[in-house]
């Protein structure tokens, strides 16, 4: 059993101090790091520590999941998780914790300025007064009212934008690979030829699976509408940027928005190349859709809350790597909470080891996924530890953990 007092947390990259003041009101013991750090330096830091924060720039490796001898789970503070050894993770039983939809507000809002820049052609006429030029003339300027945009993605992020688009006077269609309930009165597409044809805005909020790689090329611009948008704020890889150029320059797509690059600089200086540079009525930004300070704050306080909930009562919804599993706290009892290889018989094991000690379970919640089990028992009265060691000993168990 961890003593919240004792709780020991690392938090790496200067995450959010909205972060450090949430586990410093459990208790916990917080050491905040400015920087990354390397797989060496990590496995000098890593023993003794409970609880680890980080962001994307460091690699949670097997070596160093070897090492954390005290780690109970991961927080990385960001979306992606590729950064962290989720198999090895698992199979030591730390739970992993990002925050998905933290940052889904900023890229709605970004993507609805880019979307009335474009139409409104501000870019050039920026441009244009930045050397002097004074051309005050409507054309090709319209309004977004009346116009129809097509969300190619109804997810986290087409959803939202769907719901604000629509409140902006635009007509909304949508096409998802999956079934999507419609939002308000947007249209759903039988097909993405459907959406191309009949759209006169179009933006990408498609996932990254592989399979999604270059699936937007010559022949999708070719089927969007003759002085059409396109914007692209979900992955880099989706769409051929050669394509693109091509319909831009033919005038045929009258304006772009992309935010995300199939190669895009390792860091902040490195320069930036793309078949997109130079071209008019193009608006270029650097993989910030998601950043903003808001986002920030909130993905510092969803983190944060996923790991207090999970050393608290074992919570593991949303949990990348483990089964979710929420079973309401009960005053009174005792928690064990069991990571274990998913194997027909594990819990009539646990509940029969349990009962042969006369330990009374008051509830009990069990999820599974893929090759792991996630099982929370609630136990009154006391309990040896026999008992744990039983527990403990079971060929299946990955991890025990004792909470009150
Ligand atoms: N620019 C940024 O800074 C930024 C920030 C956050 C998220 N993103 C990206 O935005 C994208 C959307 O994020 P989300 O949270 O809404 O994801 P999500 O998983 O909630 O939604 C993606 C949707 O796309 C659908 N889909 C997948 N492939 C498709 C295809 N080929 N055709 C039609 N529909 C398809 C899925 O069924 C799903 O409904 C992701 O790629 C994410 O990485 C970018």
């Amino acid at each position: 059993m961890i003593d919240q007092a004792k709780v020991r947390v690392l938090l790496l990259e200067s995450i959010h101090r909205d972060a450090v003041s949430r586990l410093e009101a459990e208790g916990y013991h917080v050491e905040s790091v400015r920087n990354a750090l390397d797989e060496s330096e990590l496995l000098e830091r890593i023993p003794g520590v409970h609880l680890l924060g980080i962001r994307s720039k460091t690699k949670v490796t097997a070596k160093v999941l070897e090492a954390a001898d005290s780690l109970v789970a991961i927080g990385a503070f960001c979306i992606g998780t590729d950064q962290i050894d989720l198999p090895a993770a698992s199979a030591a039983g730390v739970a992993v914790f990002n925050a998905p939809f933290s940052n889904t507000r900023s890229v709605v809002e970004l993507a609805i300025a880019e979307i009335i820049s474009m139409t409104r052609r501000l870019t050039e006429k920026n441009a244009l007064m930045h050397e002097g030029v004074w051309d005050k003339s409507a054309d090709g300027a319209h309004e977004i009212r009346g116009r129809r945009l097509g969300i190619v993605g109804y997810g986290n992020i087409g959803t939202q934008l769907s719901v604000l688009a629509e409140n902006l006077g635009l007509h909304v269609s949508f096409y998802d690979t999956a079934d999507k309930l419609a939002l308000s009165n947007a249209h759903r597409c039988a097909s993405l030829e459907e959406l191309l044809e009949t759209s006169d805005i179009v933006t990408l909020h498609v996932d990254g699976r592989p399979g999604n790689a270059g699936f937007f090329g010559a022949e999708q611009f070719k089927r969007m509408r003759p002085g059409a948008l396109f914007l692209n704020l979900s992955r880099g890889i989706v769409v051929d940027h050669v394509a693109l150029r091509d319909a831009l320059s033919s005038g045929h797509i009258a304006g772009a928005a992309v935010d995300v690059f199939p190669k895009e600089p390792k860091g902040r200086g490195d320069e930036f190349v793309s078949e997109l540079r130079g071209l008019p009525n193009v608006i270029l930004t650097p993989h910030i859709g998601g950043s903003t300070e808001e986002a920030q704050s909130d993905i510092g306080d969803f983190v944060a809350n996923k790991l207090a909930h999970f050393v608290a009562d074992g919570n593991t919804t949303l949990s990348v790597n483990l089964p979710g599993v929420a079973l309401p706290e009960q005053s009174g009892m005792s928690r064990i909470v069991h990571v274990h290889i998913n194997t027909p018989g594990v819990l009539a094991n646990v509940n029969s080891i349990l009962a042969k000690h006369h330990v009374n379970v008051e509830g009990q919640l069990l999820s599974t996924r893929g090759e792991y089990g996630y099982l929370i028992t609630d136990i009154s009265g006391g309990y040896s530890d026999e008992v744990l060691d039983q527990l403990r000993g079971m060929e299946q168990t990955v991890r025990l953990r004792v909470l009150s």
